[in-house]
């Protein structure tokens, strides 16, 4: 039986205020976090699309920066390359250089996966941090208070592509994920994870995004061919902060609100 959905999507003009409309979203949900129970937990994904964000997230000239609960925040990722640190594919490496270089974060509040180490190990390292993270023992799921998507041009997210293995995964926590259409390893959370967490996003940007888009959200359930389709929050919500561009081939939003789209 599948869970009734409510998708909100709101809209920005262009991809600048994307980034701002993100970067506050991020803001308010780890600062209520960190005041509701002490620690803002949160898994980021990596790509092109959310670099911007970051870099408003980090600018000592901007209010997020000062708005950030830094001191309480624990940063996980939800997907990377099988690459090492320093590979300019890395994820760990983007959110270093727009995020982790401007920020008071410490060592151990930041949740890398390792990417240098064989597919395999790398998932079960993370699955073992992940474990001991949230003090989740041999059995239970993380429960994030954010999980940031994005969505590739395939209707891949996280990494969690096209007929791959890793959209049948209901154990683990995260896994190595081969992807023949890239001829790689990637690790990423699982969707038991990530369909636990309190809050879900999409941060999709650009007119590449439009047509995959429109067939995730209004096209027919084909979650092998559209894992995007497989996000669904237990919370019964799923948000999608997009610009103008992306959103080009979804109904219109009133100036200002958010377009709403149901999934039985
Ligand atoms: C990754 C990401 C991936 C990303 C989408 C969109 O490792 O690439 O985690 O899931 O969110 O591919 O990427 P862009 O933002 O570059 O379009």
């Amino acid at each position: 039986m599948s869970r009734k959905l409510d998708i909100l999507y709101s809209v920005a003009a262009d991809g600048a205020e994307l980034a701002a409309r993100a970067a506050d979203y991020i803001a308010e949900r780890a600062t209520a976090a960190a005041t509701a129970h002490g620690r803002a937990r949160i898994a980021i994904s990596g790509g092109s699309t959310p670099k911007a964000t970051f870099a408003l997230l980090g600018d000592s000239t901007q209010p997020w920066r000062r708005a950030m609960p830094w001191d309480r925040l624990d940063l996980w990722w939800v997907d990377e390359r099988c690459v090492p640190p320093d590979d300019r594919d890395s994820n760990y490496r983007m959110t270093r250089e727009a995020l982790l270089d401007r920020v008071p974060l410490q060592l151990e509040q930041i949740h890398r996966m390792r990417g240098e180490l064989e597919p395999a190990e790398g998932a079960s390292k993370y699955e073992a941090e992940l474990r001991e993270g949230f003090a989740l023992g041999n059995t239970g799921i993380p429960h994030f208070d954010l999980v940031q998507l994005g969505m590739g041009p395939d209707g891949h997210t996280a990494s969690l592509f096209p007929h791959t293995a890793a959209l049948h995964e209901t154990r683990s926590l995260a896994v190595a994920n081969h992807v023949s259409a890239k001829d790689a390893w990637r690790i990423t959370l699982t969707l038991p994870v990530i369909n636990r967490a309190a809050d879900v996003f999409f941060l999709i940007s650009g007119k590449d995004k439009a047509q995959i888009l429109k067939e995730v959200l209004l096209g027919t359930h084909d979650p092998e061919r559209l894992p995007s389709q497989l996000i669904a929050p237990q919370n019964g919500i799923l948000t999608l902060l997009l610009d103008r561009a992306a959103a080009a081939l979804l109904p219109e939003t009133g100036k200002g609100s958010m377009g709403t789209i149901a999934r039985i």
